[in-house]
């Protein structure tokens, strides 16, 4: 079966739908990869500050993302990923709020983009790939077998991440969380390039009310009908 394609399911959302979370487990129930490509352009964001670059220096930004010395590594059950740049580990640094904000930045620049391109495409190999992100459906995995775009409400969304950094004994304001939140749908969606937005062929699930469960019950439910057409 040569030229089976290799099965992708995309799962684009805006920040706090719960599609990190959602897309790990599925790729570890299903032994798939798994593509995080908000950490991709974070990981520029980050670079971009460790060499000084200034987020509006289009040409060195699509340098940096061409040139991104970036190492992934799960853990036995993928659940945790460790990330290396520059052969150091920054993996909770990119999971920070400032550079979720910065990465947004960096994102709106369309070289930046082009310039990432190939890495996240590389991504699919076999078995399957889960690609989580803004613009999986629309512009990176338009062959897809099963889109998803996964909403919720920005005041569930907020109450998630507050809640996700407490938890890690993270201070937070709500408000701010909000305001910031807001901020960064409205560059990702609002963006000239590749915006957050539902592919034509996506199935949009709204998250405010479900647990991660149903969720995923829903997505193994679609996943079935997808796969035996
Ligand atoms: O998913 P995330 O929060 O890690 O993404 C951080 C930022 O990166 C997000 O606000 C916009 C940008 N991004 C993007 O433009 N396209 C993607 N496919 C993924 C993320």
């Amino acid at each position: 079966m040569a030229n089976t394609p290799i099965p992708v399911i995309t799962i684009d959302g805006p920040s706090g739908s719960g599609k990190g979370t959602l897309s790990r487990l599925l790729a570890n129930e299903l032994g798939w990869h798994f593509l995080d490509s908000g950490a991709l352009y974070r990981l520029v964001a980050l670079a971009a500050r460790r060499h000084a670059i200034p987020f509006d220096d289009e040409a060195a930004l699509q340098t940096l993302a061409a040139h991104l010395d970036v190492q992934f590594a799960s853990d036995a059950e993928g659940q945790e990923t460790t990330i290396l740049l520059e052969g150091e580990e920054v993996t909770n640094l990119v999971r920070s709020e400032e550079c979720g904000n910065d990465a947004s930045k960096v994102a709106v620049i369309q070289s930046v983009r082009d310039a990432l391109l190939g890495r996240q495409r590389a991504f699919c190999q076999p078995p399957g790939l889960i690609a989580d992100g803004r613009d999986m459906g629309t512009v990176i995995f338009p062959d897809a077998k099963l889109k998803v775009f996964l909403d919720a409400s920005l005041e569930e969304r907020t109450a998630r991440r507050y809640r996700q950094l407490r938890e890690k004994g993270i201070d937070a304001s709500i408000d701010s969380l909000f305001d910031e939140l807001a901020e960064r749908d409205r560059r990702d969606r609002s963006r000239a390039v590749s915006p957050l937005k539902p592919a034509p062929d996506a199935v949009t699930i709204d998250s405010s009310a479900l647990g991660i469960q149903e969720v995923l019950t829903q997505i193994r439910q679609l996943w079935q009908r997808v796969k035996v057409q």
